[in-house]
């Protein structure tokens, strides 16, 4: 998959995996790397998928209608390059924390409901639930933060609670932060992440 990848001053830090919004790419959410850690090492990765030109991490059929295979098949993809990445730049692959927005929180929420062990934590600017009706892996030990919009029409309220409780019912430990603006992502949800993030990781 297309990335950058940065070399962090402390390697103790968990490597920070950036996932951009749709038409979004890796370069333009490193600043929120930088803001929530500037020591750590970054993963910065372009979705496969294109949509009018615009990059994505998996299709969808309709604002908000998820092609179902597709994701699954890119929530794949994008775990094994993590495998892949770990080996190449020489970091602990049990050490990843994602941080993703919209289209980048999705998948970041679809790899948390297929696999056990692919995020050591993520912090999830605006996602949706990203598959139903299926049984989450047991995700003791994840911790996850939500950033969600009381006014969110791509993403309305009931969906961050819904996303909530999925995650909370397979034992993740699940912070949120409501914020009264729309779907956008803003300098105050990012200000909020950063210190749930220095909590647990700093
Ligand atoms: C999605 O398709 O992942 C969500 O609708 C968010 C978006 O990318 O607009």
């Amino acid at each position: 998959m297309q990335h950058i990848f940065k070399q962090g001053t402390n390697s103790e830090k968990p490597v920070l995996l950036l996932l951009h919004g749709t038409g979004g790419n890796e370069h333009d959410i490193l600043s929120l790397a930088d803001i929530v850690d500037s020591d750590a090492s970054v993963l910065s990765v372009r979705g496969n998928v294109l949509e009018n030109g615009m990059p994505r991490f998996f299709k969808r059929l309709a604002e908000g209608i998820f092609d179902e295979e597709d994701l699954i098949f890119h929530t794949n993809e994008l775990n094994a390059f993590l495998d892949k990445a770990a080996a190449e730049y020489k970091f602990d692959r049990q050490n990843i924390v994602a941080i993703g927005y919209s289209n980048g929180a999705n998948i970041a929420a679809s790899l948390l409901f297929h696999f056990k062990d692919a995020l050591k934590g993520a912090i999830l600017h605006h996602p949706m639930v990203p598959r139903r009706g299926i049984i989450l892996p047991d995700l003791t030990g994840i911790q996850v933060f939500i950033a969600a919009g009381t006014n969110d029409p791509i993403c309305p309220k009931q969906e961050s609670v819904e996303l909530q409780q999925l995650l909370e019912d397979a034992n993740a430990s699940v912070g949120v932060q409501w914020v009264s603006t729309g779907h956008q992502l803003t300098m105050a949800e990012v200000e909020a992440a950063k210190q749930w993030y220095e909590q647990r990781y700093s």
